[in-house]
């Protein structure tokens, strides 16, 4: 009989735009799969057929721009129970290293703390879609809103950009960042990094957290 496969480990990335989760996520990847780990990297929202369509709806239809913040937790995290279900859940169960380009810690600080939704009713919502599904490990990388703002504005324009998400008043963005230094500061998931640092650096930090979980596995 063969061994069920050890759950895959879960881990999430989370900060503001232009914090270098993108790049991060990239270097984190090569290097595990350079060590023949099955990993995967979901990016939120999107990532189903259903979630494509959600990110469309919040990020570029011109219907976005009458949305009310009510209407938006439910639609990322509707966005997110179908992700949780069709993809993160079955990869982690085979075995799989789930590698989260933000999750539901996006909705505490977005929605509950820079759209000021109600805390208690997004931590309801927040825990219905994701059935209590949580990352094992949480990385949140820390760069001021001038920072983020000016990295935001030096990168290659996407098409559609920029986004609904990205033309909030610099007072969203700082709420955003007060948010999630709270978030590091109250549960012991999260990982603070100081992502103004070289790329190398935040490197190397993360991997500080993150080599126990894989010693003795090729790395
Ligand atoms: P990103 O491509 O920079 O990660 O953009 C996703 C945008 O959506 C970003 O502005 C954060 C926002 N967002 C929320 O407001 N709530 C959420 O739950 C998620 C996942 C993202």
């Amino acid at each position: 009989m063969t061994e069920p496969a050890k759950r895959g480990l879960f881990i999430s990335f989370e900060g503001p735009e232009g914090c270098g989760k993108t790049t991060q996520i990239r270097l984190l990847h090569e290097r595990l799969v350079g060590a023949a780990h099955r990993v995967l990297i979901t990016r939120e929202p999107g990532g189903t057929a259903i979630g494509d369509e959600i990110r469309q709806l919040l990020q570029f239809s011109p219907a976005g721009r009458a949305m009310k913040p009510e209407t938006e937790l439910l639609l990322f995290t509707a966005s997110r129970a179908q992700l949780v279900r069709e993809v993160i859940a079955p990869a982690l169960d085979s075995g799989v290293t789930v590698i989260a380009d933000r999750f539901l810690d996006s909705t505490t600080v977005y929605q509950g703390v820079a759209r000021k939704i109600d805390n208690g009713a997004v931590a309801l919502i927040n825990g219905f879609a994701v059935s209590s599904l949580l990352p094992d490990i949480t990385f949140i990388l820390d760069v001021d809103v001038d920072l983020s703002q000016k990295r935001v504005l030096g990168r290659p324009k996407a098409a559609g950009f920029p986004d609904r998400m990205e033309q909030q008043p610099r007072a969203f963005y700082e709420r955003v960042r007060a948010g999630y230094l709270s978030l590091a500061a109250s549960d012991a998931r999260m990982r603070l990094v100081d992502a103004s640092k070289p790329v190398a650096e935040v490197e190397a930090r993360i991997w500080t957290h993150l080599h126990g979980f894989f010693d003795g596995n090729g790395l």
